[in-house]
């Protein structure tokens, strides 16, 4: 294939981007991660299951950046995950650190790509990235709100008992416990979900979609989600590689949308070629807008942690 896709980090949500990407067989796929034999085995296990499965997509697993040359898109997972009690902004230093190196060989090998950040603490992963890379904004962006509002579609098409797929969510703000779902942008095939829900359960759908990484956590007790994480990152490189166009929620720098700038924060965005090419604005409640502004101004707090102004 012509094509390649960089996956870095081969640990549970590496590994499943690389099986995803692998099986929508539109590119090769390399997987790079400091730990030696670990993305070469599951590079080459993921690889030999193609005749089977179909698909012709390779999946070289390395332990050099310099192997990432020349990818067209970067999906950033290494990092190390959240144990039960931890929040997402506990891992902020250490995977500070990760990110910064991991950056500068982006920036070196694989100049000219797209980079998806899926690192924790999300949001501030992905500016990081960005300040480390120098890459234009729209060229940087953060996988948050695709795993949030499947969430929330789950968690409706449970309530409903109708199909997944003719659920439309929306949730904005920081990939965090500040996160924003939207009922009132939220459909079941067109139709409003508060015509079919009733209030109490529409906030108990959003409240669990808030805390939908923590479920997971908690049940798992060694790390965090990674099936549908991966999900998402794979449909964000799709939109990407097929210059789709596509309005999904992503983590994009602002520049004073939404009365905010300076920050990568979860909003809806037009995904295409070009990374983020458009970033729409929502008409929001003042509720919604305090919760947005709230996790912003966190954010700034956090970032000067980091050494940002
Ligand atoms: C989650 C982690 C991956 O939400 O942020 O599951």
């Amino acid at each position: 294939m012509n094509k390649k896709i960089a996956v870095i980090g081969a640990g549970n949500v590496g590994a499943t981007t690389a099986m995803y990407l692998a099986e929508a067989n539109f590119a090769d796929v390399v997987m790079v991660d400091i730990i030696e034999g670990v993305p070469q085995g599951k590079g080459l296990d993921l690889t030999q299951a193609g005749p089977v499965r179909g698909y012709n997509a390779s999946v070289l697993g390395s332990n050099k950046m310099a192997d990432i040359k020349g990818a067209d898109i970067v999906i950033m997972t290494a990092g190390l995950p959240r144990k039960p009690g931890m929040s997402r902004e506990d891992l902020l230093n250490k995977n500070a650190d990760i990110i910064k190196s991991v950056a500068l060989a982006i920036k070196k090998y694989a100049p000219k790509s797209t980079v998806i950040v899926i690192s924790n603490p999300l949001d501030l992963m992905t500016f990081h990235m960005q300040k480390v890379t120098g890459f234009p904004k729209n060229r940087v962006l953060g996988q948050a709100g695709v795993l949030d509002s499947t969430r929330m579609r789950t968690f409706i098409s449970m309530e409903l008992g109708v199909a997944m797929t003719d659920i439309q969510a929306m949730v904005l703000g920081g990939h965090g416990d500040t996160m924003v779902p939207l009922p009132r942008y939220t459909t079941v095939a067109g139709i409003p979900i508060k015509e079919l829900i009733p209030a109490d359960r529409i906030k108990a759908i959003a409240q669990r979609t808030a805390v939908g990484g923590g479920e997971i956590v908690k049940l798992l007790k060694t790390g965090s989600a990674y099936y549908a994480p991966a999900a998402a990152a794979v449909d964000m490189c799709r939109a990407i590689f097929n210059d789709e166009k596509k309005v999904l929620p992503a983590s994009a720098y602002l520049t004073g949308q939404y009365g905010i700038k300076d920050i990568y924060i979860g909003v809806p965005v037009v995904l295409g070629a070009n990374g983020v090419e458009k970033i729409l604005e929502l008409k929001l409640t003042k509720g919604e807008s305090d919760s947005l502004k709230q996790s912003a101004k966190t954010y700034k707090e956090h970032l000067k942690i980091m050494g940002y102004k």
